[in-house]
């Protein structure tokens, strides 16, 4: 954390006695030393863990293309080897525009125009935010631009949770002024003058990166910090990632009030996705480009790879033009779409159309494709078990819940605990857990329990 926001969380919290600061370290799980196996689902699978079993586990570094990976010090990920392809299957690339060019995005800083056109050209094209809620981002601005405060926010959320997903890696790390320029242009547009790129501890080059472009750049209108994390999936959360920044435990808020009205330290504040920021400056140039969505595939296919769609092109054709097809002599069974909160697809449905509205937990746009290698139980175990580690405990639903979701032997008893989660969950990962469970049961039935 910045002095600068070490400053503020004192005005707002004052200096934490002993034991709450205690409360606050210990809800995180990554220590300063960053030698770490990757459990995430593509290295899990890939017998990431088996690399070296004393080492701690974390999901996931972000490497899923190379899996099994390992984390090694401060900028070092090892994994097979594989190289991170990119791929675009969209008219011209919106999302990987500067990553397949190799541009810096400078460009994207030059002539922004006013706020309240900004906002126009946001709300006209009806972009929905890419971080997983798909919630649309002209209406969460214009809260925020009604309140009457000298004090809002941008908070980038870089926290890039989801195991399958790793476009926002990429872009922090070689396209770091585009996320600039997207937190600038929403400054403007809501009348916001401070902002914060928060950045996963996994992802150590992500944030210097992101550091080094800010020490080139000097913005008039917009201070930033960069504030990184240390190891909690639920801190992607939006609340919870406002309580991670003012250094409290990253405990998911109850929600209203939301960030628009009272975020960072109370403040209004516009929580965006990197993704969803990097293709803002586009945007307002081009008027065009919010049907661009980055989707990563790793897992059973010849090429993993990130690939560029526009929204509502199948699935299957994503596997089979951009990522070469089946691995070499073996077929489909299924995937997981939208990360361990996300979709389990049987191989017959691949032609879901990848889109918000055809496929609702899509969310952040990973894809983990399967063959008979992994078993449906195999499969079901790895989720219960995400959901145990890593729900933050703070609601009982969700706390018992996913502590339990690996005991269950039948779909009646897996079902009454799967709706309670459902219904009584305080955040969108106690509600989220049941979906893929529930759609993995569906596909196969009791044999996956036990
Ligand atoms: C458990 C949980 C984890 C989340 N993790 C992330 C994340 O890693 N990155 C992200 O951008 N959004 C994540 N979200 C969604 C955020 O709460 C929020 O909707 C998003 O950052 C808003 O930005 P967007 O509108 O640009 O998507 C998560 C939500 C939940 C419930
Ligand atoms: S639903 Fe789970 S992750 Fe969310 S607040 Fe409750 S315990 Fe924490």
């Amino acid at each position: 954390m910045s002095d600068a926001l070490r400053a503020l969380f004192r005005r707002a919290h004052g200096q934490l006695p002993p034991a709450p600061q205690h409360g606050v370290e210990s809800f995180y799980a990554l220590g300063h030393e960053l030698d770490v196996v990757c459990d995430g689902t593509a290295c899990h699978f890939a017998g990431g863990p088996g690399i070296d079993p004393q080492l701690p586990r974390v999901r996931c570094v972000g490497h899923c293309y190379e899996a099994p990976s390992r984390l090694t010090g401060p900028s070092v990920a090892t994994g097979n080897g594989h190289p991170a392809l990119l791929k675009n299957l969209a008219s011209t690339p919106v999302v990987l525009r500067h990553l397949l060019t190799d541009s810096r995005g400078e460009a994207d800083h030059d002539d922004l125009p006013s706020g309240d056109d900004i906002l126009a050209v946001i709300e006209g094209v009806g972009l929905r935010g890419r971080g997983g809620a798909a919630y649309p981002t002209a209406a969460k601005w214009k809260v925020a631009k009604a309140q009457p405060s000298a004090e809002k926010w941008v908070v980038a959320n870089g926290d890039e949770g989801d195991p399958g997903s790793w476009i926002d890696r990429l872009l922090l790390e070689r396209s770091p002024h585009a996320v600039l320029a997207g937190m600038r242009a929403c400054g403007r547009a809501i009348g916001a003058n401070r902002g914060v790129v928060y950045i996963r501890g996994e992802y150590p080059r992500a944030r210097a990166a992101v550091e080094a472009a800010l020490a080139e750049e000097r913005f008039d209108d917009m201070r930033i910090h960069v504030v990184g994390g240390h190891g909690s999936y639920v801190v992607g959360e939006e609340t919870a990632l406002l309580n991670a920044i003012e250094g409290q435990r990253g405990e998911p808020r109850p929600k209203p009030p939301y960030p628009a009205v009272s975020g960072l330290f109370g403040k209004p504040t516009v929580v965006q996705n990197v993704e969803t920021l990097s293709i803002i400056p586009h945007i307002v140039r081009a008027n065009s480009g919010a049907s661009h969505k980055a989707i990563c595939v790793a897992g059973a296919v010849r090429e993993p790879a990130c690939v560029e769609v526009t929204l509502g092109t199948p699935l299957r054709r994503v596997l089979n033009e951009a990522c070469g097809g089946p691995r070499e002599g073996s077929r489909w069974t299924m995937a997981l779409v939208g990360g361990p909160l996300g979709r389990v697809i049987p191989a017959a449905a691949f032609d879901v159309e990848l889109a918000y509205d055809a496929l609702p937990g899509l969310g952040h746009g990973g894809v983990v494709v399967f063959d008979a290698s992994v078993s449906p139980g195999a499969l079901f175990r790895h989720l219960a078990e995400f959901a145990r580690s890593e729900s933050c405990g703070s609601c009982t639903p969700c706390r018992v819940g996913s502590a339990r979701i690996a005991d269950m032997r039948d779909t009646p008893s897996l079902d009454r605990l799967l709706t309670t989660m459902e219904m009584g969950s305080l955040c969108g990962f106690g509600q989220g857990v049941p979906r893929p469970i529930r759609d993995l049961v569906e596909l196969c039935g009791e044999r996956v329990l036990g």
